[in-house]
């Protein structure tokens, strides 16, 4: 019996002998029913030699199933040259890209990020940054009114008002965010992103300033060596107020940036002493910079967000 079962090569076979021997005319049901009249010995030997023969069928039906398994698993080719179904991607927007890399260079240079509102009120969008009710500065600016007093932000200088009203001085801080204006070309957008730049510390001048947009530029643009050229320029909350343009891959001039030194006044507007401190800020289109690394033409398709656009420019 137990060479029967060994050399069994299929379930369905081992099954019938299983059936046969421990089935209801099964021939060891049928010795079993016999047992009362064996005695203690031989009763004995029968029970050992039930249980043994059911562990060699459960045995044997084991190594079947896996040697099924295995001829199964043998036969299936697996095709890995087939085609998968193509995958839609998703990658992070072309401004959300940028705000990482900007703010990734900034803070490595010790600047901490910073925020405020987008409704910014009077005070820390214009009067704080020196540009009282009556001055003509605020002409330089297409606002949007609230009706309350309140503006849309025009630009991100009323990050640093907020940021120095907190911390006073020193301060290292950068803040990026969306600002409005009334305007729209194709190289104006009435919403549009801004990063302000501000260190304030002793003995601070205009050529740390230089230093720090410099090394800005040329990690942003990924550029060995860079060329700048600093004008003169005016700005209610900076004296002396400077422009930057930088000499880009096709030989012209492109203005990056405003910049300067925080103005004595700004200073005092939040409580610090303008004998004791200075330093100096700067403000760059985010959008624009964006626009100049990835080489796209309209900046009013950058907040579009259609799809096909974002796809066609490679994101
Ligand atoms: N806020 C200015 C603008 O919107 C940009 C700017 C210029 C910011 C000079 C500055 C600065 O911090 O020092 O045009």
């Amino acid at each position: 019996m137990q060479d029967q079962i060994k050399n069994i090569n299929t379930l369905e076979e081992l099954q019938a002998l299983y059936t046969a021997t421990f089935g209801k005319n099964g021939t060891m049901t049928a010795r079993l029913k016999e047992m009362k009249n064996l005695d203690n010995d031989a009763r004995a030997a029968l029970n050992m030699e039930n249980q043994n023969l059911r562990e060699l069928f459960k045995t044997r039906q084991t190594e079947i199933e896996n040697a099924v398994l295995m001829a199964g698993l043998q036969k299936q080719k697996l095709d890995v040259s087939l085609n998968a179904a193509p995958e839609n991607r998703g990658t992070l927007h072309p401004m959300t890209q940028s705000l990482i890399e900007i703010s990734e260079i900034l803070e490595s240079f010790g600047y901490t990020p910073y925020t405020g509102p987008e409704i910014e009120d009077d005070w820390h969008n214009f009067t704080a940054l020196n540009t009282p009710d009556y001055h003509p500065a605020r002409d330089m600016q297409d606002t949007f009114f609230l009706g309350n007093g309140n503006v849309m932000r025009t630009q991100t200088s009323a990050i640093q008002i907020r940021t120095m009203e907190k911390t006073g001085a020193p301060v290292k801080m950068f803040g990026i965010g969306t600002t409005y204006r009334k305007e729209m070309d194709a190289t104006h957008a009435p919403m549009f992103g801004q990063i302000e730049g501000l260190y304030i510390n002793k003995n601070i001048t205009m050529s740390d300033l230089i230093g720090d947009i410099r090394a800005f530029l040329k990690r942003f643009f990924e550029m060995d060596d860079i060329q700048l050229r600093i004008r003169p320029s005016y700005f209610p909350f900076t004296d002396p107020s400077i422009e930057v343009d930088l000499k880009w891959k096709n030989g012209r001039w492109l203005e990056i940036m405003g910049a300067g030194m925080v103005h004595p006044n700004v200073l005092r507007n939040c409580g610090i002493n303008p004998d004791e401190y200075q330093g100096f800020a700067f403000g760059f289109g985010w959008d624009r910079l964006a626009m100049l690394k990835y080489d796209l033409p309209d900046l009013r398709d950058f907040r579009g967000n259609d799809i096909r656009w974002l796809k066609s420019a490679g994101f």
